[in-house]
């Protein structure tokens, strides 16, 4: 058995119990991977039954859950047990505004109140830099849509109480090999660029700094290593 130090809490002696929204997202999968391989238990809500193969071989138990027809009691009746939420859910490239507002705002205000009505205190949400700025009117009506549909769902997240949340905001994404090292701070820290694997490393670091909430953070790759960046959050006096 692990003793983990949660946040300066009493020591508790299980793993963690996440749920994650989007269970067979890129950085859901990788979340999942790293999460289960120190033994801890993961749910991940997926709306299509044939990603569950992909996403039990990831080490997470599937729960087909449509976020977008799904209602808060069934969400809720996932969630029993958990200690936090990892929204990882979006309606992705190729989608158009209608589902931006579907997914990246509606499921977010979604899960959050299910994750009240079950008791579940920890949300973690992966949000985009510039949510809720003014959207470049150059970038298109779809691009505005998604900005204004991130911006909406952080602060929904934002007037929670019964929530200890905490919203990350990587930059570009891609896939190349995990760095181990970022830079993870208060907005604006610049632009730029992050990989998935180093997304689903710092959302494992700050799932165990439960003193590290209500916070907006930027994350983008950088020289610090992991660990590093979140314990400096932890020792900053906030
Ligand atoms: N691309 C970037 O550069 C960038 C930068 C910053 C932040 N982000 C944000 O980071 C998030 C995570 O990134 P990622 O690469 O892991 O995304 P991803 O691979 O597109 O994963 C999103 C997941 O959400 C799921 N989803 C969509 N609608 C759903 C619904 N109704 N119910 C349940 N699940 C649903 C998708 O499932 P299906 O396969 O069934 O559609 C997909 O598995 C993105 O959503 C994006 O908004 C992206």
């Amino acid at each position: 058995m692990r003793l983990r130090d949660f946040g300066g809490a009493a020591p508790y002696d299980r793993g963690m119990d996440i749920v994650i929204a989007g269970g067979h997202g890129k950085i859901a999968l990788r979340l999942s991977r790293l999460l289960a391989e120190r033994g801890d238990t993961v749910r991940g809500l997926i709306r299509n039954p044939a990603h569950a193969g992909d996403v039990r071989d990831a080490g997470a138990e599937p729960v087909v859950c449509d976020l977008e027809a799904a209602g808060v009691e069934e969400v809720a009746g996932h969630l029993p047990g958990a200690d936090a939420v990892v929204f990882a859910a979006g309606a992705g490239p190729g989608s158009g505004a209608a589902r931006k507002d579907t997914v990246d705002r509606a499921a977010s205000v979604l899960m959050a109140d299910a994750a009240e009505r079950a008791g579940v205190r920890g949300f973690v949400q992966i949000s985009a830099m510039g949510a809720g700025d003014p959207p470049d009117p150059g970038r298109g009506e779809v691009w505005e849509a998604y900005i204004r549909a991130r911006g909406a769902a952080e602060e929904d997240l934002r007037r929670r109480d019964a929530l200890d949340w905490l919203i990350l905001r990587p930059g570009r994404l891609t896939d190349d090999p995990p760095t181990g090292r970022v830079h993870l701070a208060e907005p604006p820290i610049g632009r730029g660029e992050v990989t998935r694997d180093d997304v689903a490393a710092v959302i494992v670091a700050l799932l165990d700094a439960a003193d590290v909430r209500r916070r907006t953070l930027d994350l983008l790759n950088g020289d610090t290593p992991v660990a590093d960046a979140v314990a400096a959050l932890r020792g900053d006096g906030r």
